[in-house]
């Protein structure tokens, strides 16, 4: 007998009505996709925004490797203005719940974007994307570099009151940056970024990408994902939305089971628009198998008690 069950989630201040959301730079603005793909969403995280718009890398951009993507887009996108002119009051009037991926190359354009986007109609929220390098710091990541991490934290935080969510790159000290970006006061944490990665192609004899060097996506990377998600879930109580090589519902219940309170399904919407939605129905399925009446029961339930689950608006 179907019984009923709950898919909504808050991730950190963000409402959803299910937990499954399409990943930065996976899907656009959202023009590309049928409305009911967009339907079928908890929410969107649109590409990589910067303060003036940038023409990104060389060709070729993308390769395709036997368990993966491989790609080094180089962060093309029309900037900050653009985005709040044009795509987020069409994507806003569509009902989706949008939440805007920001890169910066200094603390100080990560603070002037979140600025530029806080009250913006329409926006549910800002991820920040640490997985640049800081030129100012040789090149390590914002994201494993926990002081720069700190002050990319303090400028957004200063500048908006939007819930803050902080993608993390995938690394030894990953533990350490969730907590210093919960210190920070970010509401919630997205895990994982591209694995950096290469490839080459025999026939030209040089480097598959253009850049040289990419990021790898897709299944290859889920096992690592998960690894991550699970290490972050015991360091941070705030919530965790978890991603990496996502392809089926199964996927996005390991990810739960691990401490994650919402998923991001990224590659596999190239292959098939309908993954989130299918991940929708395949986690109503298991909900109602499992005797389970809402999805907030399955996180953290893989570590023997509930993980992070309800997410917390900052105050103010
Ligand atoms: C073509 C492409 C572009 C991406 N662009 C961004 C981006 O602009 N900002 C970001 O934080 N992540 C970006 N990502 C990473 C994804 O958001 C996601 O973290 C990653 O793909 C892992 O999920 P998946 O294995 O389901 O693809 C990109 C990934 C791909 C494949």
């Amino acid at each position: 007998m179907d019984r009923d069950v709950w898919l909504g989630v808050n991730v950190g201040g963000i409402a959803m009505k299910n937990p499954v959301m399409a990943a930065s730079g996976t899907f656009g603005y959202g023009m590309d996709y049928p409305g009911d793909v967009l339907d079928s969403l908890g929410a969107v995280v649109v590409k990589g925004t910067t303060l003036k718009p940038r023409r990104g890398n060389p060709p070729p951009r993308i390769w395709e490797t036997p368990a993966g993507l491989l790609n080094s887009i180089g962060l093309q996108n029309p900037g900050v203005d653009v985005f709040l002119e044009e795509h987020l009051p069409c994507l806003a009037s569509k009902g989706a719940v949008v939440i805007c991926n920001i890169v910066g190359d200094t603390e100080e354009d990560y603070g002037e974007i979140a600025a530029r986007l806080d009250g913006a109609p329409g926006l549910a929220g800002i991820e920040v994307n640490v997985s640049c390098p800081n030129v100012r710091n040789g090149g390590l990541l914002f994201g494993q570099d926990p002081r720069a991490l700190a002050k990319v934290m303090q400028r957004v935080r200063a500048r908006t009151r939007l819930p803050v969510l902080v993608k993390l790159p995938p690394g030894d000290n990953i533990a350490l940056s969730a907590r210093v970006a919960q210190e920070e006061g970010a509401d919630g944490l997205s895990v994982i970024n591209s694995v950096p990665a290469m490839a080459i192609d025999v026939r030209e004899k040089r480097p598959a990408l253009g850049a040289v060097m990419g990021g790898l996506t897709g299944p290859a990377i889920k096992p690592i994902a998960l690894r991550m998600v699970w290490i972050c879930a015991d360091a941070v109580s705030i919530p965790i939305v978890g991603m990496g090589g996502i392809l089926g519902w199964e996927d996005a219940v390991e990810f739960m089971l691990a401490g994650a309170t919402a998923v991001a399904v990224g590659s596999a919407l190239f292959r098939d628009p309908e993954t989130p939605r299918k991940v929708v129905t395949g986690i109503r399925d298991y909900l109602q198998e499992e005797r389970m009446d809402s999805i907030e029961k399955v996180v953290g339930r893989a570590k023997g008690s509930p993980g992070p689950c309800a997410g917390r608006r900052r105050a103010g």
